[in-house]
């Protein structure tokens, strides 16, 4: 079958070559290009088989819709001729062409400077004697380069909370021959539409937009636009800048604000851009307790105490907008979960004293240490009279009310507002006591109770007699004591009131 067609097509052409004969031809590209302003080569050549032939003209013509121009003209005795529109762009190649006693074989012309007006096709026509006219065309493409061209609509777009779609990037390839094609690349969810524009001139102008909805989660992000032309890739790309409301969040409440926990705070975190400006902070239905503004943040002064608890609002502020975070804060009696290290123990011994005796951990040893307290108070009441520990009780009483006012236990604790001015009244009785010794007589239960008031205590001593201090440990504690993880004792009744 193959060989058939081969064979038919031999055949065809010998039959051409002796019917016609044509043992000259002309020979040409078919198709040629060249970009705008660039140059071309056209080539002709006049091939001979069975000479002599003489050519008496060669002519160059352009031929658009159907009519012809002529371009160049070279004549072996009137020489070379080059037309009006193509003057200065059109040449004849080869020198021989211009010579004197010229050779017209090779007649192939330079087209420099290349307009699209130049796109056509270009006959190179020899006229010979004897054979007659031989001729043959090349089809000239003329391509123009676009210019690719990305921007934003806008160097910056404001989210709206409407959430409109808008087209935020653009991409344009103009005056091109032939039209590009144009592709976006991005990790934004949005839509591309295109748009095709041809020029008078044959170019083609393409144009794309690209649709968001802009929002927060499109800030930053990259749009690449890739334009593709002829086999040629273009590419570029923005970063979106999108400005957006504070998207506010608290930080610093961990579930676990108890009792004497120290140095708390709440920070107002926000993702705004621009930065937030301005942060204000309030507590619902009430005013902010005892804090320290510090930038975004809120210090909470002294130990956590009930009056902290509430739902605390952080306003953030940016050029776009306000928005709010809030955190509600409870406060608990005890640690959730006691932090092993005990670095945030708000019970962690204050002093060299008061770590002995966690360490230790002995109740016995506590009881020691109390004997010596009360030593040490009953001397600072000899040498400064009306102090303000002279009638708080040198154990149980005094400590509890401390360690239910908000500070760990201390034997030196400064004023407690629960405590009346002792100067006021010498002969009360101790305001708050465990229960076995409220309302009982003093005198009978002295050698019972587990603590004296240190004006028992002087008292004692003034009436010269031994100061004896009993003390049954475990038997009070269970009764009416709530054991203190670094030690200390203090009053049941005190923690429940
Ligand atoms: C070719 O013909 C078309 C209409 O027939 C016309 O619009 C166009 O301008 C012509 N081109 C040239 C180069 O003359
Ligand atoms: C060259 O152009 C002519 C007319 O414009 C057309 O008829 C012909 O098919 C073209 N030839 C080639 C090889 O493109
Ligand atoms: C083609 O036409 C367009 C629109 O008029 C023009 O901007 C562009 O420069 C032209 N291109 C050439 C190569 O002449
Ligand atoms: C305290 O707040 C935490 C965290 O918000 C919550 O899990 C817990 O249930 C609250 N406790 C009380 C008693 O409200
Ligand atoms: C705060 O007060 C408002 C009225 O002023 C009331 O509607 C709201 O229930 C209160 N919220 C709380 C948590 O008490
Ligand atoms: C508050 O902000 C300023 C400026 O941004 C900074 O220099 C300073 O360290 C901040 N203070 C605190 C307590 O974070």
């Amino acid at each position: 079958m193959a060989m058939a067609i081969f064979t038919s097509f031999w055949i065809l052409l010998v039959a051409a070559n002796l019917s016609g004969g044509r043992a000259q031809t002309v020979q040409m590209d078919s198709t040629k290009s060249g970009f705008v302003g660039a140059q071309v080569e056209l080539r002709c050549l006049f091939v001979n088989s069975n000479p002599p032939v003489k050519i008496s003209q060669v002519t160059w013509q352009k031929f658009v819709n159907g009519t012809k121009q002529n371009v160049a003209i070279a004549n072996p005795t009137m020489g070379v001729s080059v037309l009006a529109p193509f003057k200065e762009r059109v040449a004849f190649k080869q020198p021989a062409v211009r010579h004197r006693t010229p050779s017209l074989e090779d007649t192939t012309i330079t087209f420099s400077n290349l307009r699209l007006s130049d796109e056509a096709a270009y006959i190179c026509e020899y006229t010979t004697f004897p054979a007659g006219n031989r001729e043959n065309m090349v089809n000239l493409t003329v391509f123009a380069q676009p210019v690719t061209r990305l921007t934003l609509t806008a160097p910056i777009i404001v989210a709206r909370p409407q959430k409109h779609r808008m087209t935020v990037a653009t991409c344009v390839s103009a005056n091109g021959k032939p039209p590009s094609v144009i592709t976006w690349e991005t990790r934004l969810k949005g839509e591309a539409t295109f748009q095709e524009t041809h020029n008078a001139n044959g170019t083609v102008t393409v144009h794309s937009s690209y649709t968001v909805v802009p929002t927060r989660d499109a800030h930053k992000q990259k749009l690449t636009c890739t334009v593709t032309y002829r086999k040629e890739k273009i590419t570029e790309s923005v970063v979106l800048n999108v400005q957006y409301e504070p998207e506010v969040f608290i930080e610093g409440f961990d579930g676990n604000w108890y009792l004497n926990r120290q140095n708390v705070q709440l920070t107002c975190m926000a993702d705004a851009n621009p930065p937030v400006t301005v942060y204000q902070w309030r507590l619902l239905n009430g005013s902010l307790p005892n804090v320290e503004i510090r930038n975004n943040s809120l210090f909470f002064k002294g130990p956590v105490t009930y009056d902290l608890a509430g739902t605390y609002v952080c306003d953030a502020t940016n050029s776009v907008g306000t928005r709010s975070g809030q955190v509600e804060v409870n406060v608990t009696e005890y640690p959730n979960n006691p932090p092993p290290g005990g670095r945030d123990n708000p019970q962690e011994p204050q002093n060299p004293g008061a770590a002995i005796g966690g360490a230790v951990g002995g109740v016995a040893l506590l009881g020691v240490a109390a004997g010596l307290l009360f030593v040490f108070l009953r001397r600072r009441q000899h040498t400064f009279k009306g102090d303000y520990s002279t009638k708080k009780h040198a154990f149980g009483n005094g400590y509890s009310k401390a360690g239910a006012g908000g500070a760990p236990p201390h034997p030196a604790l400064p004023k407690s507002p629960q405590y009346p001015d002792d100067s006021d009244d010498e002969k009360k009785p101790p305001q708050i006591a465990p229960a076995a010794f409220e309302g009982g007589e003093r005198d009978s239960e002295d050698t019972k109770r587990p603590y004296f008031t240190v004006e028992e205590a002087e008292r004692r001593e003034y009436d010269g007699r031994t100061l004896s201090f009993q003390y049954e440990p475990d038997a009070e504690i269970t009764d009416d004591m709530v054991s203190q993880t670094d030690g200390s004792v203090i009053s049941k009744k005190e923690w429940y009131v």
